[in-house]
């Protein structure tokens, strides 16, 4: 049985948006994937359809979540297979005390008091938020908003977690702990789904990329993804810049049959390279090499250009 299951879900917003067409997809129990794409594209009216939340005479189609079919009315129910992180965390927040939101899932759930409170420090550990208890959610920073309202979702435990825009507004060390608290669930065997446009984490997160622009563009594994440039950049993406720099060393002559992902595929690439090398790597310019180096900047300057 698949985790999430979408078949040929449309929607259009009542002032005739046009936000989803035809979007279907699987993802399998245990699997991490990323949603990509650009402004408007409908990640978040996706996100929204995925506890039936936004489901209406509007759309078409239907989710399945764990084999069970969602609608407004399981809304409750379902916030315990699938957790949502909205993309404003304003959304989620509206206890006068932190621990109170973080509590009110899992109440609403009926579990018990002590049980709830273990999950209220829990969650607020697992985002960093120790101590915050007493703290009014509304005064909280933007990134701490942010946290928080990842700590309301995972304390109701859920099989399955989809996340707007985790990284967003973060600062350099909370988003490495975000990406860690990512990684730790996925290994715990969570079912995730990542909207994403931090797209130098994807490939820490996940296995697969679906590239979504009002309808799914690409859904492969997170490789042939980011190998096909020309399609991620039509819809205004970028490919991770460790990439975007080895296909420049590429133009110097750096034998590369893979690009790296990430900056551990970069070191593997380059260990193995030198070690083949006899403790060298050989690059040299040659006549082309600027208007080469040219071509692949000018490939990830989103102006200028036909789409
Ligand atoms: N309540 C609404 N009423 C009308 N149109 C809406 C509404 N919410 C979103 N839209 C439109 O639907 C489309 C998809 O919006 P959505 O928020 O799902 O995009 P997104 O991919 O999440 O974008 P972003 O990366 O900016 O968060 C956009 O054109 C947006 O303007
Ligand atoms: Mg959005």
């Amino acid at each position: 049985m698949s985790a999430i299951r979408v078949h040929d879900l449309n929607y259009t917003y009542p002032d005739g948006t046009v936000a989803l067409e035809n979007i279907s997809f699987e993802i399998e129990k245990g699997e991490s994937v990323a949603l990509i794409g650009p402004n408007g594209a409908g990640k978040s009216t996706l996100l929204l359809h995925l506890n039936g939340i936004l489901h209406s005479a509007r759309s078409r189609g239907a989710v399945k979540i764990l084999g069970d079919t969602v609608n407004p009315k399981k809304v409750h129910e379902m916030s315990g297979k699938i957790g949502i992180v909205f993309q404003n965390p304003d959304d989620m927040l509206f206890m006068p005390l932190l621990s109170d939101d973080v509590a009110f899932g899992p109440i609403n759930l009926g579990i018990e008091k002590e049980e709830v409170a273990r999950r209220v420090m829990d969650s607020l550990g697992r985002v960093g938020l120790a101590g915050y208890e007493n703290r009014v959610p509304h005064h909280l920073s933007s990134g701490e908003k942010k946290r928080a309202a990842i700590a309301t979702v995972l304390s109701m435990e859920p099989e399955i977690i989809a996340l707007d825009e985790p990284t967003a507004n973060m600062d350099p060390k909370s988003r490495n702990d975000l990406i860690e608290i990512l990684k730790n669930l996925k290994d715990e065997g969570k079912t995730l789904l990542i909207v994403t446009h931090d797209v130098n984490a994807i490939p820490e997160l996940a296995d697969r990329v679906i590239v979504l622009n009002k309808t799914i563009v690409a859904d492969d594994t997170t490789r042939d993804v980011f190998a096909d440039t020309e399609m991620l950049v039509a819809v205004g993406l970028d490919v991770p810049v460790i990439m975007q720099l080895f296909e420049v060393l590429q133009v110097f002559g750096y034998p590369c049959d893979v690009l790296p992902l990430s900056i551990g595929d970069a070191v593997r690439n380059l260990t193995e390279t030198i070690e083949n090398g006899k403790g060298h790597i050989h690059l040299h310019i040659h006549e082309h090499v600027h208007t080469a180096i040219g071509a692949v900047r000018s490939k990830y300057q989103h102006h200028h250009k036909d789409v």
